[in-house]
């Protein structure tokens, strides 16, 4: 568990279905994620996700953000393999109505921080589509910089599009 500011950044359990269906349920964050991320996000759906996150041994790799008691967004790791194995990619999301106030910077920082103390890594990373100048702002404000504009390399929404390599190394 970490706490960041207002938020806590924590595991999953199975009582968040509600807020996840309630914060997930958006086109908005679907259109900046893999398509894996539902679009409808049903109540099937989060309780598939939580089954498989909720009481997973070991360091945690997906918190939930929680704020007031109530899971408003999401925040990871996944793990590159072979000789990409010291590199990680964050992804993150928030419930709109949470948009603007700031959290996910907050939450950005902190798993940055985290994820460089637990796992052994020399690099963080994240492709962010075109379109979507606040995540870039947030990766800014966290430390992160601009490597590279990758030329049509994401197929989303029917759309072909660039995405902007940010990337953080272990300081
Ligand atoms: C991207 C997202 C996580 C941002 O969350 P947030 O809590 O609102 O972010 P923050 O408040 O920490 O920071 C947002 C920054 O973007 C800026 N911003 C917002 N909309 C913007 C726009 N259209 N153009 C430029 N900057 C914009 C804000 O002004 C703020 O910067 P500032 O502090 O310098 O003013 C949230 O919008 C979201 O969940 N989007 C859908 C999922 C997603 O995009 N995930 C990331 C995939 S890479």
């Amino acid at each position: 568990m970490i706490n960041a500011g207002p938020l806590i950044l924590r595991r999953w359990k199975l009582s968040d279905a509600e807020a996840l269906v309630r914060h997930a349920n958006n086109r908005k964050i679907w259109l900046n994620l893999r398509d894996r991320f539902p679009y409808p996000y049903s109540e099937a759906e989060a309780r598939s996700y939580l089954a498989q996150h909720d009481a997973h041994s070991g360091a945690i790799r997906n918190f939930a953000i929680e704020f007031q008691g109530e899971a408003i967004g999401a925040i990871g790791l996944e793990f590159f393999t072979d000789v990409n194995r010291l590199t990680a990619e964050i992804g993150y999301w928030l419930g709109e109505s949470m948009w603007g106030r700031g959290f996910a910077t907050l939450a950005v920082k902190a798993v940055t921080a985290y994820a460089f103390a637990t796992f052994n890594l020399r690099r963080l990373q994240a492709t962010v589509y075109e379109w979507n100048p606040a995540s870039a702002r947030v990766l800014e404000k966290s430390g992160y910089t601009l490597e590279a504009r990758l030329r049509d390399y994401i197929f989303k929404d029917n759309r072909i599009c660039d995405a902007l390599m940010y990337a953080k190394l272990r300081d």
